[in-house]
Formats: structure tokens, C-alpha cells, sequence
């Protein structure tokens, strides 16, 4: 394991909370939707390869990688309805960072304000060079980049664009 562990951490709106295997059985119906995947490549897992990816990110890389695995569920406070992830993925070199949320409850901001607050406590953590990938066709993220202060770079990786939170 690389970097700090993750914590829950809270938003005006929202509450992310460190992902456990458990979290798997109310995320199921949310990621159960295949135009989260337009830009994403694959498709919604059913239950059970959920709860095995699940436990699989919960238990980290091996010791021996340098590199930490943060994976956070996003739940809504007035209700406690869980509304996506967000997710970090830490190396000496640099921070890849990502967000989904499902289709009911985008364009209400949650995706920039939970993505915000991850960028905040990485930054609380002296974790820096924080980039994401996204696809040039995906504006729904490009804007969530945008609005986090991300600028687009001359990289990629795969067919998208590497984005770069500058002067950190
Ligand atoms: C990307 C995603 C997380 C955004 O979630 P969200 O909670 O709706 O995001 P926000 O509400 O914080 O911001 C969405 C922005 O996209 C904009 N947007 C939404 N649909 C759009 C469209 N079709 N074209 C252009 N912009 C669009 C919204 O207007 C908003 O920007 P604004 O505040 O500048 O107006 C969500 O669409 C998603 O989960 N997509 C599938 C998974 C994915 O692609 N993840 C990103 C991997 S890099």
C-alpha cells in the first residue's frame, strides 16, 4: 500500500465513505445501467462479480506495489440514497483519479462536489500531480474536470485525454 488510507469524508450534500465489500448490494442497482459505460468501455456487473470486485479493491495491491488503491461510495445525506463513487489511484509518480455517478441523480453537481473533496484531502495529504482520464466525446466529465480546475495535456492514455490539476 502507497500513500495515506482513505477516510470518510463529508460534503454539504453528500457523505463518501471508504468502499467494503458490503457496499456492493446497494451499488448494484445504481451501476446497473449500461450508459454509465458509453465512454468507459465494458459493462455493469451483475451482484456477484460486484461483491468480487469490491473485495478486491477493499483488499488493496499487494504490499510489495507501489501503489494505493481509495475508493469511496458517494451517499446523499438528505436520504442516505448511495449516488456513485470516486475513486483515487495513488503512485509515487503521480494520483489517477475518477467519479461515476448513476443516471438518476446526475446533473445535481454531485460528481464535482465529491470529486472536489477528494482533491481537497489528497492536497491535505501532500499527495500531488493529481491527472484523470477522460474521453474527448464525454462533456458530462470534461466539465467535472474542468470545473475541478483540470486542464487537458498533450497525453493520453488509450483514446483519452490525461487531464492535470496545474500549480499544485
Ligand atoms: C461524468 C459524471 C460522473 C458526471 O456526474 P454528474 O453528477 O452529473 O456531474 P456534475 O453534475 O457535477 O457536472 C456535470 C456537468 O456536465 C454537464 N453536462 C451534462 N450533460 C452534458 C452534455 N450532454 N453535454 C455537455 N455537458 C453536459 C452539466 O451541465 C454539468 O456541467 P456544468 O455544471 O458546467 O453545467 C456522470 O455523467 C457519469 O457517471 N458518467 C458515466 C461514467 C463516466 O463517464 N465517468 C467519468 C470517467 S472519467
Amino acid at each position: 500500500m502507497f500513500g495515506p488510507l482513505a477516510e470518510p469524508l463529508r460534503t454539504q450534500r453528500l457523505v463518501l465513505e471508504p468502499l467494503t465489500v458490503h457496499h456492493a448490494d446497494e451499488m448494484a442497482e445504481v451501476l446497473d445501467d449500461p450508459r454509465l459505460h458509453t465512454h468507459l468501455g465494458g459493462e455493469p456487473l451483475s451482484l456477484p462479480e460486484l461483491r468480487a470486485r469490491y473485495a478486491r479493491l477493499a483488499e488493496g495491491p499487494a504490499p510489495f506495489h507501489q501503489e494505493g488503491w481509495l475508493n469511496w461510495i458517494v451517499r446523499r445525506t438528505r436520504d442516505g440514497r448511495p449516488v456513485g463513487t470516486v475513486q483515487a489511484t495513488v503512485t509515487p509518480a503521480e494520483t489517477w483519479i475518477a467519479w461515476v455517478v448513476g443516471m438518476p441523480y446526475q446533473g445535481f453537481g454531485f460528481a464535482t462536489e465529491a470529486a472536489q473533496a477528494l482533491v481537497d484531502w489528497l492536497h491535505a495529504h501532500n499527495v500531488r500531480t493529481i491527472v484523470a482520464a477522460v474521453h474527448p466525446a464525454n462533456a458530462p466529465s470534461e466539465s467535472v474536470a474542468r470545473k475541478l480546475g483540470m486542464r487537458p495535456t498533450e497525453r493520453t492514455s488509450g483514446d483519452e485525454t490525461v487531464w492535470q490539476l496545474p500549480f499544485e
